[in-house]
């Protein structure tokens, strides 16, 4: 075989590997929660306002996007945890907060990965995973830890809602504590 059909060949096999490896777990963050909205940035720094982190709090974002609700929030909290399935994502997480000891990136999906050291968890996902992930909250998160949902409550867990942020014109958070 001719050495540049060969070469075209093997870069383009590359290529569709790439474009599908990554395209796929894109797709997967469809299938197991929401697709990437951010969390507008007037509402991201709200958000960070709202919980009244301290420096004994550390912070998870399930889906964590671009990363900026970490960014947000490490100011007032001792560690940050973005999880994120999306590979594009996480990897420009990964290098954004690639120097900070504080932040720590986990490619993988929230149902898979421990909550155990988190005390504020926030969630801007759609409600059929506040459905699926309950359990594992109650299950994992230390007694008094907080989470927050944005636009969507979650259901069922009325007696632990200590506040509805609303500011009009835009969506809600709602503050959990567990
Ligand atoms: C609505 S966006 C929110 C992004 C970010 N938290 C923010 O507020 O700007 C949802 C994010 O969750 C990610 N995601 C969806 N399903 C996931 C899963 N099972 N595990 C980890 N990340 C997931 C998506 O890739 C996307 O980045």
């Amino acid at each position: 075989m001719d050495s540049a059909v060969l070469i075209t060949l093997i870069l383009s096999g590359v290529f569709l590997l790439a474009f599908f490896g990554i395209g796929s777990t894109v797709l997967w963050a469809l299938f197991t929660g929401a697709p990437w909205v951010p969390t507008r940035q007037h509402e991201v720094e709200r958000m960070a306002r709202l919980v009244h982190a301290n420096n004994n709090d550390v912070f998870y974002d399930l889906g964590c996007g671009d990363g900026r609700t970490i960014k947000a929030m490490l100011p007032y909290v001792t560690r940050a945890v973005g999880i994120e399935i999306s590979l594009p994502n996480a990897l420009w997480c990964y290098l954004r907060f690639r120097n900070n000891p504080r932040v720590h990136i986990v490619f993988n999906s929230f149902y898979r990965t421990s909550l155990h050291d988190a005390t504020i968890v926030y969630i801007y996902q759609f409600p059929n995973v506040h459905e699926a992930i309950k359990e594992k909250l109650l299950h994992e998160l230390p007694q008094g830890a907080h989470v927050v949902t944005h636009v969507w409550p979650i259901l069922g867990w009325d007696d632990k809602l200590k506040e509805v942020s609303e500011e009009q014109g835009h969506p809600r958070f709602y503050i959990y504590q567990v």
